[in-house]
C-alpha cells in the first residue's frame, strides 16, 4: 500500500460548517486524485499504488466493488464505468450483504473495497472473508493509515483530504473519479482507443473547473430549498449515468434534512410510484445530456401531466416547459457528467437542512463511520 501524506485542513475557517466546506473545497480535492495518475503521452491512466503486474491487469476478466452507503452508490456509477470503458462484466453490492450471501468468489476478479474512513465493519468483514478464500483485494480509501488500507493488497487513495461532515460530500466525488481512472487503465488495456483514452483525460483534467463552475448554482438552489422546505416527501429520478446519482441525491437529503427521499429509475415510476404523484410530491431529476435525453423528458412529462412539481438538474438544453425549474451546470464529457451533476444535489440537501435548521454536520442517529454490525 502506497502511503501518501494526507493534504487539506481541519479547521473550519470562515466557513458555518464542515459540510459547506467539504462541498466547496471540491476542486482542489478532485486535484488530488488526478494528480500524477494522466499519462498523456500513453492516454491512459496510472494507478501504481494498486500494485498490479501487467500480467494480473490483462487477466481481470470482473470487477466487483463493495462499500455501504454513499461509498455504494459511488461504486454503482464505477461499476457502469468499468463495463462501459472497459468492456468488463462489473458489479457493486452492498458489502453487508455481500458478506452473508455465499457469493462465488472468482480469483481472475479485481474486487474493490470502497470506503471514505477505512473504518467501516461491514465492508472490512468482506475482505476478511474475500481474502480467506485466496481473492486479492485492492482498496479505494480515503483514510491514509485506516485499517481497510491496510488489510487490502494495495489500492488507490483518494486524497479527498479530511472530511468530518457525517455526509460524504467530496469522498464521493473523489471515489467516482478514482474510478473512472481504474475504467479508463483497464479500458486502454483493452479495447479503448487511444483517442478515447485522450478523450477522456481531456475531460479529467477540465473536471476541476466543472465542479467550480456547477457550485455556482448555490443561490439558485438556496432559493429552491427556501420553496421546498415544507415538503415531506420527494422523489429523485435519473436512468442508467444519472441514475447512481439520484440514490446519492435522495440519500444526501434524507441525512442531513430528514426530508423523505426515494430514488427511482426514471421508467420505473410508471409501475407503481407515479401513484404518489400530487403536487405536494416535487421530483428532481437528474437529466444528463446523452442518448437518454428523450426519454428522459418524456419521463418528466408524465410527472408533469399528473401535477407533479419537477426540478431538471441537467447540462442539456431542455425545451421550455421541460420542467418546472431547471439547475444548469455545464458539460465535460459524458461519462464523467453526472459526478458534475451530484454537485446542485449536494448543495441541495446542505440548503434543505440549513433551511430546517438542523444540525448539519451531525445528523441524528448517524455516525461518521460506522464500526460495528
Ligand atoms: C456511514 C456514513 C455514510 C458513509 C458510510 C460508509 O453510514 O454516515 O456517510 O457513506 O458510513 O462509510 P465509509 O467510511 O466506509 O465510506
Amino acid at each position: 500500500v502506497r502511503v501518501a501524506a494526507e493534504t487539506g485542513s481541519y479547521e473550519l475557517g470562515d466557513h458555518p460548517d464542515f459540510m459547506h466546506k467539504e462541498i466547496r473545497e471540491q476542486p482542489a480535492a478532485i486535484a488530488r486524485v488526478l494528480a500524477g495518475r494522466l499519462d498523456e503521452r500513453a492516454a491512459t491512466t496510472r494507478l501504481d499504488g494498486l500494485g498490479l503486474e501487467p500480467r494480473h491487469w490483462q487477466r481481470v476478466r470482473r470487477v466487483t466493488f463493495l462499500g455501504c452507503g454513499s461509498a455504494y452508490y459511488a461504486a454503482e456509477y464505477g461499476a457502469q464505468l468499468v463495463e462501459d470503458l472497459a468492456r468488463i462484466p462489473a458489479r457493486a453490492e452492498p458489502s453487508s450483504e455481500y458478506r452473508y450471501r455465499n457469493a462465488v468468489v472468482d480469483p481472475d476478479a479485481l474486487y474493490v473495497a470502497v470506503s471514505q474512513s477505512g473504518e467501516t465493519l461491514d465492508t472490512l468483514a468482506a475482505i476478511r472473508e474475500l481474502k480467506r478464500r485466496g481473492a486479492p483485494v485492492v482498496g479505494a480509501v480515503n483514510v491514509v493509515g485506516s485499517s481497510i488500507a491496510n488489510e487490502c493488497d494495495g489500492g488507490i487513495f483518494l486524497h479527498a483530504g479530511p472530511e468530518q461532515s457525517v455526509a460524504a460530500t467530496k469522498s464521493f466525488t473523489n471515489m467516482g473519479l478514482a474510478f473512472a481512472l481504474l475504467a479508463v487503465q483497464l479500458g486502454r488495456l483493452r479495447d479503448l482507443s487511444l483517442a478515447q483514452g485522450a478523450r477522456l483525460l481531456s475531460g479529467l483534467r477540465r473536471f476541476p473547473d466543472e465542479v467550480e463552475a456547477a457550485l455556482k448554482t448555490d443561490d439558485q438552489i438556496t432559493e429552491l430549498a427556501a420553496r421546498f422546505r415544507d415538503c415531506s416527501h420527494m422523489f429523485f429520478v435519473g436512468r442508467v449515468r444519472g441514475w447512481p446519482i439520484a440514490r446519492e441525491g435522495a440519500q444526501k437529503l434524507k441525512e442531513v434534512s430528514y426530508v423523505h427521499a426515494e430514488a427511482y429509475p426514471a421508467a420505473e415510476l410508471k409501475h407503481g410510484p407515479l401513484a404518489l404523484v400530487t403536487p405536494a410530491m416535487p421530483t428532481i431529476a437528474v437529466v444528463p445530456d446523452d442518448e437518454l435525453l428523450p426519454k428522459n423528458l418524456a419521463t418528466l412529462t408524465e410527472i408533469r401531466s399528473r401535477g407533479g412539481p419537477v426540478v431538471a438538474v441537467t447540462n442539456a438544453d431542455l425545451p421550455p416547459d421541460a420542467a418546472d425549474e431547471v439547475v444548469r451546470v455545464g458539460r465535460c464529457e459524458p461519462e464523467l457528467d453526472p459526478l458534475v451533476l451530484s454537485v446542485p444535489l449536494q448543495l441541495f440537501a446542505y440548503r434543505m437542512a440549513r433551511a430546517l435548521g438542523r444540525e448539519v454536520d451531525r445528523p441524528r442517529n448517524l455516525a461518521k463511520s460506522v464500526t460495528v454490525e
